[in-house]
């Protein structure tokens, strides 16, 4: 062996023990939760399906909680006719006071837009809906979902272009996640009184079964356990604990919401006939 090939092995080598460390496995990640057997973990632990007929949907919980993080998912949502149907990808702790970061995937007509619905709650209270139209058709192939959880912000990207910025603005009054501890939910299930425009275009129950994929689960993330985080003792290593948007990313999201953004709650008047919430002035 040369040692120019000999190298070349070595990168190699390298670069797949990297791949296998990141890809995460879901048979050591996750449990699934519901939907009698409509849930499969295949191919090892790298791919996870969740399937939804007339009888029942089905869900998946993460094993750990996570108190900040940085978690990325690929999913590839429902083909075809999907609408009534919803995939929800989202963190949450539990109990009334609970916060939650929601992604959710709002099925439509084959070759109609889904909608993507972001929302956060913060001890127990929601009410900050926004959502998307992506620029891809997000069926075709698999993309990265991703959450940046961190003290100062909560950032919702799609392929990395950042389409949402929840910040810490404690110091004005409004609560931000911090303190409770999440799980990694998703479900597929069917809303058809609501999800495709508004609840008028009902499901199909001919498609079924729905199916939805996931797959290279990835969290850099502080778990939590008997009370106690992974990342307390030294965070150094945690470069996105203090990860903020530069100034392209800001860019990027000004892009996102200009060109894809269908509902904003923070324009919705009619719905804060009071005013509007705190954050929406600030943001
Ligand atoms: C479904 O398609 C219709 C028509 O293009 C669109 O108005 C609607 O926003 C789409 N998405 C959902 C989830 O209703
Ligand atoms: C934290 O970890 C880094 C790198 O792993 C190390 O260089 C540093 O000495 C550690 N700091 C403390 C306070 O343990």
């Amino acid at each position: 062996m040369t040692s120019r090939s000999f190298v070349k092995e070595k990168v190699f080598l390298l670069f797949s023990f990297l791949l296998a460390a990141s890809a995460g496995n879901f048979n050591q990640d996750f449990d699934i939760t519901w939907g009698d057997g409509r849930a499969k973990i295949l191919g090892n632990g790298q791919l996870l399906t969740l399937s939804l007929d007339k009888t029942s949907g089905s869900g998946f919980k993460s094993r750990s909680q996570y108190l900040f993080g940085k978690i990325d998912m690929q999913i590839k949502l429902v083909p075809g006719n999907s609408a009534g149907t919803v995939t929800a990808y989202y963190l949450s702790s539990l109990g009334s006071a609970h916060d939650e970061i929601d992604f959710e995937f709002l099925g439509n007509l084959s070759g109609q837009p889904y909608i993507l619905h972001t929302n956060v709650f913060t001890q127990g209270k929601g009410n900050r809906e926004q959502q998307f139209y992506l620029w891809f058709d997000p069926t075709k192939d698999f993309h990265t979902y991703s959450i940046l959880w961190n003290p100062q912000s909560i950032i919702f990207s799609v392929d990395r272009t950042p389409i949402r910025e929840f910040k810490n603005l404690e110091s004005r009054g409004i609560p931000f996640p911090k303190d409770q501890p999440m799980w990694i939910f998703s479900s597929l299930w069917n809303a058809d009184d609501w999800a495709t425009r508004g609840g008028l275009v009902k499901t199909d129950w001919s498609q079924a079964p729905f199916t939805a994929s996931y797959r290279n689960f990835n969290a850099q993330a502080c778990i939590w356990s008997s009370g106690s985080s992974s990342c307390s003792s030294n965070s150094s290593g945690n470069s996105w604990m203090r990860e903020s948007l530069d100034t392209t990313g800001q860019q990027k999201i000004k892009w996102a919401q200009k060109n894809y953004m269908i509902y904003n709650y923070c324009t919705d008047s009619k719905r804060f006939p009071q005013g509007f919430p705190p954050e929406c002035s600030l943001a």
